[in-house]
């Protein structure tokens, strides 16, 4: 019952966020952040993965840096972990209406999109994973992410990015995707919050991280 009311909230808050339409330009930008934090050498073996587009989005106009992007960047600042972006072959629409539309016909394919690049988690022992949420669910690219690895013995921390959907139960659906990594508590930040408010993520994100 309760699964079923979220679902359905997410879904009515996708409904809404793809009516809406932007009168902005769109840039094309390109974020390039592969291990600017941390290295593979650091000793806590920490690694920040992280899906983000940029583009036209959702009550922030066209922006350079994604959203979660941006709370990415400052988990691995503050853990000295390894940033990690999850990309697919292929780059989603700029344009926010063609992006919904792709990614909800990917959501309903449950499609496993192909990745441009992939990394060996095997020498990491806690794995923050972020991820914008789409259509009341994570993008498809990161379950292509967490199923082609071995999260096995892992901690899982998510982190989402969202317009009103909240946490959209992402613990859970990762824990279902990686059975055997111990996945904790959620850190939901709205997406202009984190565009737009950025000197609250230093905050935000040190108590969070310290919460469990
Ligand atoms: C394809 C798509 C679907 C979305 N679906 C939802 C949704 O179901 N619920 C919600 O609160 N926000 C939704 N949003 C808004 C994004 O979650 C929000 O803008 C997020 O901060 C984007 O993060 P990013 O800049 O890292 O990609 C959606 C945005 C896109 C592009």
């Amino acid at each position: 019952m309760k699964c079923s009311c979220l679902r359905n909230a997410a879904g009515a808050a996708a409904v809404i966020l793809a009516s809406f339409s932007f009168c902005s330009p769109v840039l094309a930008a390109v974020q390039s952040d592969s291990g600017a934090a941390g290295t593979e050498g650091s000793q806590n073996r920490v690694l920040v993965a992280y899906f983000s587009r940029t583009g036209e989005n959702y009550a922030v106009g066209s922006i350079s840096s994604g959203n979660t992007y941006l709370v990415a960047k400052e988990i691995a600042e503050q853990t000295g972990g390894r940033l990690f972006e999850i990309r697919t072959a292929y780059s989603y629409p700029a344009d926010y209406g063609e992006c919904v539309k792709k990614a909800r016909e990917e959501k309903d394919a449950n499609t496993r999109p192909e990745l441009a690049e992939n990394i060996d988690v095997s020498p990491y022992d806690v794995i923050y994973l972020g991820a914008p949420v789409w259509h009341g669910d994570l993008p498809m690219a990161v379950y292509t992410f967490l199923e082609s690895g071995d999260f096995s013995g892992k901690t899982v921390r998510p982190f989402n990015t969202h317009e009103g959907s909240g946490s959209s139960g992402f613990d859970v659906k990762i824990g279902k995707a990686v059975p055997g990594a111990s996945v904790t508590g959620v850190l939901s930040i709205q997406g202009k919050e984190a565009q737009n408010e950025t000197h609250k993520l230093p905050f935000k994100v040190r108590n969070w991280i310290k919460s469990e």
